[in-house]
Formats: C-alpha cells, sequence, structure tokens
C-alpha cells in the first residue's frame, strides 16, 4: 500500500502538536513536520525548520517534500498583538497562506487550512458556514482574508473554521483549561468574562475531524466546533465543578473591563451539522474532554 504524504506545519503548537501525535504512529502515513523552532518537540519525526512567510523556504520545504495533504496550523495567534504588528502578522497569516497555496498546487495536494469564528463580528452566532462574514478586528480580518486567498487559488482545498482550542498539549503554553485548573488549585482569584458565548472545540476531536477530511478528499468550508455553546464563564464553573475546586474565585467580568486592543466577537460560535452530516463528525461533551484531560492536569 503507498503511503499518504502528511505535511503538518505549525506542528510544534497546540493544534499542531495534537495533529503530530495523531499521525506520528499511524503506519499508512508518511508524516513531515514543520514549524518556527529549530527542531521538533518530539524525537520520532521527520522536522524540518520553516518560516511561511518566506516564499523561498515553502518552496524547499513543499517541492522537498511533495505531499499528497498540507495542513496548517501555523500562525500568528495573538489577537491582540495582530492590532499592533499588522505587518508581520498578515505576512504569516496572508502571506504565509500564499505561499503554501503556490507550491502546494504545483504538488497537486490538498490543502487544509485552520480558520476561526473570529472572521465574524459576534452579533448573531453560532454561525452556519454560509453567513456572510464581518470581522471586527485585525486578526479576523487576516484570517478571512486568509480563506480568499485559498479560494482563488486552484488548490484542492478544506477550510475548517473552528473557534476557543483547549486540550491537553506536552509543551508550550497551557491551553485554557489548564490555566483555569492550575489558577484555582493555587487559590488564585481569576476574572472571567461573561459576555463570550461559543463552543470551545477539543484539539483531538479537531485533529480526528482533519483526518477524516483528507481521507474522504472532502473539500470546501467546514465548521469544527465544540459539542456544547456556552459562555465562558460557564465554561469556567464547568471546569471548576468537574475538578472540585473553588469557584467563589472566580470573578465574572465583562468584555470591555480588559481594554483589549482587539474588539472580540461576543455572540458567537460554529453549528457543526454540515461536518456532521458529511464526515461523522461527533464532538465529544465538555465533560468527557475533562475526563481526558484529567491525567495530564493532576500530574502537571
Ligand atoms: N487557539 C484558538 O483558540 C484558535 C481558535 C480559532 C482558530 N484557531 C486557529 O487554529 C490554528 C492553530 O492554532 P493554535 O492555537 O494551535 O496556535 P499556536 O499554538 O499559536 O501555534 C501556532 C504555531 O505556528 C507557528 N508559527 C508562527 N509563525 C510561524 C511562521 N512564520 N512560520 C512557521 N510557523 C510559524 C508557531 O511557532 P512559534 O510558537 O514559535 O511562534 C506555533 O508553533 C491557527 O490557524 C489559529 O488561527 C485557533
Amino acid at each position: 500500500m503507498i503511503k499518504k504524504r502528511i505535511l503538518i506545519i505549525g506542528s510544534n503548537g497546540m493544534l499542531g502538536q495534537s495533529l503530530t501525535t495523531h499521525f506520528m504512529f499511524n503506519k499508512d502515513v508518511e508524516l513531515m513536520c514543520a514549524s518556527f523552532e529549530n527542531e521538533s518537540f518530539y524525537d520520532k519525526v521527520e522536522y524540518k525548520k520553516v518560516d511561511i512567510s518566506s516564499s523561498k523556504e515553502v518552496k524547499i520545504l513543499i517541492k522537498g517534500f511533495c505531499p499528497d495533504a498540507i495542513i496548517n496550523a501555523a500562525a500568528y495567534t495573538n489577537v491582540d498583538g495582530c492590532e499592533t504588528e499588522k505587518e508581520l502578522s498578515w505576512a504569516i497569516n496572508v502571506t504565509g497562506v500564499e505561499n503554501i497555496v503556490k507550491y502546494g498546487r504545483t504538488c497537486d495536494a490538498h490543502f487544509i487550512h485552520i480558520s476561526s469564528d473570529y472572521i465574524f463580528d459576534g452579533k448573531s452566532g453560532p454561525y452556519t458556514e454560509d453567513e456572510k462574514p464581518n470581522p471586527i478586528s485585525h486578526y479576523g480580518k487576516e484570517k478571512l482574508a486568509a480563506e480568499n486567498v485559498i479560494k482563488a487559488g486552484r488548490i484542492k482545498h478544506t477550510v475548517i473554521r473552528t473557534n476557543v482550542l483547549y486540550g491537553a498539549t506536552q509543551f508550550g503554553r497551557p491551553d485554557f483549561v489548564k490555566w483555569v485548573y492550575n489558577s484555582l488549585s493555587e487559590k488564585k482569584n481569576i476574572r472571567i468574562v461573561k459576555d463570550q458565548i461559543n463552543n470551545p472545540t477539543y484539539i483531538d476531536d479537531l485533529s480526528s475531524a482533519i483526518s477524516k477530511f483528507i481521507e474522504f478528499g472532502k473539500e470546501g468550508v467546514y465548521n469544527i466546533g465544540g459539542a456544547e455553546t456556552l459562555s465562558r464563564i460557564e465554561f469556567t464553573y464547568k471546569i471548576a465543578d468537574y475538578f472540585n475546586l473553588d469557584k467563589s474565585l472566580i470573578t465574572p467580568i465583562v468584555t470591555s473591563d480588559l481594554n483589549q486592543p482587539a474588539p472580540r466577537p461576543l455572540n458567537s460560535g460554529l453549528i457543526n451539522l454540515k461536518a456532521e452530516t458529511e464526515v461523522n463528525y461527533h464532538p465529544l461533551t465538555i465533560d468527557k474532554t475533562l475526563f481526558l484531560m484529567k491525567q495530564s492536569l493532576v500530574k502537571s
């Protein structure tokens, strides 16, 4: 059997780590990982350092491996940073995607790109795939511009929109669940917004969905969100309840209290119906994901 050649770009990021562990032991896959750091966090994978904003580096990476599928999990993800570092973030989030499209096309690769609910204004979520984007932050504008580059790029593609990623990662910054767990375990007070609504997405659910899009060759725009739509404070209370932590340490606030440079879509979230019917996507409940994360949280 000919192995499928899969290239993960951004393999050291939060989603990238989940994707790496998802594919690294699959005997039917020849895996290449690439990210911004000099080395992979994982010993047992083929790895190349790449800066996706460099056309030359992307050309060498893609032409050298000639993948059947490219998953782009690399991005400049600091939403507030995008407001002040517009050139740098555009170079990664838009020009970087242009570079991948350009050379991915020459290998006839299936391009899987991760987009965001931040392409919407958050006035009328949860959103289907067909609703009209109206980004309110620079990050959201870049994510939408990247989608448009891909759609116009004459490449086989799947654009996956997701929101609020969480899940256990071995390396890098803690995800939201770990941050809440650690803060409350250490008896620290935390302030959490009550006016941002979405359906947080478990990274291993997203990785499994990506695997199906590749396997079935499904193209188009798809929402991949979590099983439950709730406010950030409800999510936080769920984490506290599940791990029996002190909820009195949690103070509800509203987004405007934070004075962040980038506006956030408030009433957001993504409707999963298309992915449910077309690729049998069925995300786990939050409680089930917290059960799966328990071991990594308690030992850290
Ligand atoms: N996290 C969320 O809640 C969320 C929600 C919706 C959509 N998304 C989208 O999902 C995708 C994955 O997000 P994530 O949370 O896993 O992101 P992440 O943890 O920030 O990881 C992004 C990865 O991209 C790498 N990277 C940055 N600039 C690069 C460059 N020029 N060339 C190559 N690699 C570069 C980063 O390396 P460094 O760490 O060294 O910079 C990092 O390893 C992104 O497209 C993001 O926009 C995320």
